[in-house]
């Protein structure tokens, strides 16, 4: 059968293409250091599986689950964000529970974008973004990041283009993959630049609480909620990827749309796995630290092997990655495939996440220091 036109835009996932060969480079006995994909290898919190494991006997455990999670898990999430990020929210109207952040970027997308709306989506950034903003029959118009702007949207710049088809912004601090950070100031002028051209922004905001000293909601200005939504997730704070849990948050007409298309699309989310991620989000801020800790002696491992690999990281980086320049008159695809070949290191490419991201590399940080130490011992010796 012919696949659906909607289709002809799209690629498969990098990672999903990339992986295949780094798994049939195994399977010759290459032993291979990935560090190409964030997915943390840490354990979830141990209060976490306590929960799932007792929620597994609750008498309503296998039953369908409310669309909107049950009453628990918004109320230990809009605690959560009140106690991280200082942002008040209605837990009856401003939350909704979702399977993972991606997930929300498709209901989003479907539940606004009109065949011909125009989406601006940063470069580099997120490839999902574009990808499902194509599948939706909406055109994706990319705005440059590039580090002399330290990774942020140049919006005075933005103002001088044609914006009129523009319905919808995602943006995405701590940005993936650089790594930078918005300011309070930056969010603020996102609000204004929202209002004033009357663009919904989506903040995707999975990486707040990896190696960064100051978590921050776009939904803390004031007046945010009009024209944004966030999204968040416990994939990376959590270290519960597989699990499939993040939440949406904004207003209540905005949430009222995107739950139109969810709850024509699953049909809840496992009672256990809402109960597990209940006890996560009640966690005390020391887990955070703790995590940073390991977090913090892979950053300097990785900033080790980059030097060796002759790149150069980016100065101010917060997330779970760290965003480097490859040696001169290298391509990004090229030095990926060099290294793997060379030293059986995976890294991830930067032209995967845009064009300005050719040139760049992203190592992730999740892998152990023993194999980035063994890395490190591959390309020096
Ligand atoms: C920027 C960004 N947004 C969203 C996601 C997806 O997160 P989740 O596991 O919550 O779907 C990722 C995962 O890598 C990401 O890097």
């Amino acid at each position: 059968m012919i696949q659906a036109n909607r289709l002809n835009q799209v690629s498969e996932y990098y990672f999903s293409t990339k992986l295949g060969e780094v798994r049939a480079l195994e399977a010759q006995g290459k032993d291979i250091v990935n560090l190409g994909i964030g997915s943390p290898d840490l354990p979830p919190p141990p209060q976490v599986i306590e929960a799932l494991n007792l929620a597994f006997v609750n008498p309503g455990a296998h039953q369908y689950q409310p669309y909107k999670g049950t009453g628990e898990f918004r109320n230990a999430i809009r605690e959560f964000y009140k106690n991280h990020y200082q942002v008040d929210l209605n837990q009856e109207t401003e939350i909704l529970p979702l399977m993972g952040s991606k997930e929300g970027i498709t209901h989003i997308s479907l539940a606004f974008l009109n065949e011909g709306d125009e989406v601006l989506i940063p470069n580099p950034g997120y490839p999902t973004y574009s990808s499902v903003t194509k599948l939706v029959g909406a055109e994706a118009v990319y705005y440059d990041l590039n580090e002399a702007g330290n990774w942020l949207p140049n919006l005075k710049e933005l103002a001088k283009t044609d914006l009129s088809k523009v319905k919808l912004m995602w943006v995405n601090y701590p940005h993936m993959p650089t790594g930078a950070s918005a300011t309070d100031a930056v969010f603020q002028d996102l609000v204004d630049f929202a209002k004033k051209h009357q663009i919904l922004i989506v903040n995707d905001n999975p990486y707040s609480f990896i190696l960064n000293e100051d978590p921050k909601s776009i939904l803390k200005v004031e007046g945010a909620k009009e024209v944004v939504l966030e999204l968040n997730s416990l994939s990376k704070t959590f270290n519960m990827a597989g699990w499939r849990v993040g939440m949406l948050c904004g207003s209540e007409q905005h949430l009222k749309t995107v739950l139109k298309v969810k709850t024509n699309m699953d049909s809840g989310m496992f009672y256990p796995i809402q109960a597990g991620a209940t006890a996560a989000l009640h966690l005390p801020k020391k887990w955070f630290s703790s995590q940073n800790e390991i977090y913090g002696i892979r950053k300097e491992k990785i900033l080790e092997l980059a030097e060796a690999l002759e790149c150069t990281p980016a100065k101010k980086q917060t997330g779970l990655f760290v965003w480097a320049k490859v040696p001169e008159g290298s391509t990004s695809e090229g030095f990926v495939d060099y290294v793997l070949h060379k030293y059986s290191i995976f890294i991830a490419p930067g032209f995967i996440f845009g064009s300005q991201g050719e040139g760049f590399v992203r190592f992730s940080l999740c892998e152990t220091t023993e194999n980035i130490q063994r890395a490190i011992k591959r390309v020096k010796s």
